[in-house]
């Protein structure tokens, strides 16, 4: 038996779907997914996980419509101005991972000017913004080693994927190697908290025996 994961990660896909379903643009969908997140964070604190690091942007999602794109980046400064005094109240480490220099200039000062102030607090939200993993050519240990992007990070204990979707979409390829991973049909929008605690609740009965025997 496990007790709560130290570091959940979460792969927060649905958006558009549930978006589709209520006959609103993509955009709404990622809205709600920002207040999910919120939510989550907050759940986080009461059970006692860490570290919470979400995908919220893939070196693939530039590739969508350039609506799309500036209206997540739109949103995610909202996000940092909006949540900044919530984050401080309650002593959580802001962090971005990803390819930062990819992001506008306003978002990037905004991101490391959040950083900075939270940088002494032990809980984290970790947001994945135009992240991916390494090429194939540059997939040697050293490269790894030289190229996480918060290397202090213990690897997550258990990766969430909403909407029903069997795969990493390379999130955290190296880090997940011994990764509990649960996937549930929840859209990530509706992940509520009785979503949240049968994710952790299956965590708590895996056996992890990390490459051991039993
Ligand atoms: C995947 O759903 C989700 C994203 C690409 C964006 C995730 C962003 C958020 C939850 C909100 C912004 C985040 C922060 C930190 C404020 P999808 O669009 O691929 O959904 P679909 O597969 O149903 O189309």
């Amino acid at each position: 038996m496990n007790g709560v994961p130290r570091h959940l990660a979460v792969i927060m896909d649905g958006n558009g779907r549930w978006a589709l379903a209520r006959g609103k643009p993509r955009l709404a969908g990622h809205r709600a997914g920002a207040e999910t997140l919120e939510r989550v964070l907050a759940w986080c604190g009461e059970v006692g996980v860490e570290i919470l690091t979400v995908y919220a942007f893939s070196t693939e999602n530039w590739r969508r419509p350039k609506d799309e794109v500036e209206g997540l980046m739109r949103l995610l400064g909202l996000f940092l101005r909006n949540r900044r005094a919530k984050l401080l109240e309650d002593r959580v480490r802001f962090r971005v991972i990803g390819r930062r220099d990819d992001l506008p200039p306003a978002l990037r000062r905004r991101i490391a000017a959040l950083e900075a102030e939270t940088a002494a607090f032990t809980r984290q939200l970790v947001v994945a913004l135009s992240y991916g993993g390494l090429p194939a050519e540059e997939r040697t240990d050293a490269a790894f080693a030289r190229c996480l992007y918060a290397p202090d990070l213990p690897d997550p204990d258990l990766i969430v994927r909403t909407s029903g979707e069997f795969r990493l979409s390379n999130f955290l390829l190296w880090q997940c190697a011994y990764s509990e991973l649960f996937v549930t049909d929840v859209l990530w929008p509706d992940f509520d908290r009785a979503a949240f605690d049968r994710a952790l609740a299956s965590y708590a009965r895996r056996d992890r025996r990390m490459g051991g025997h039993a």
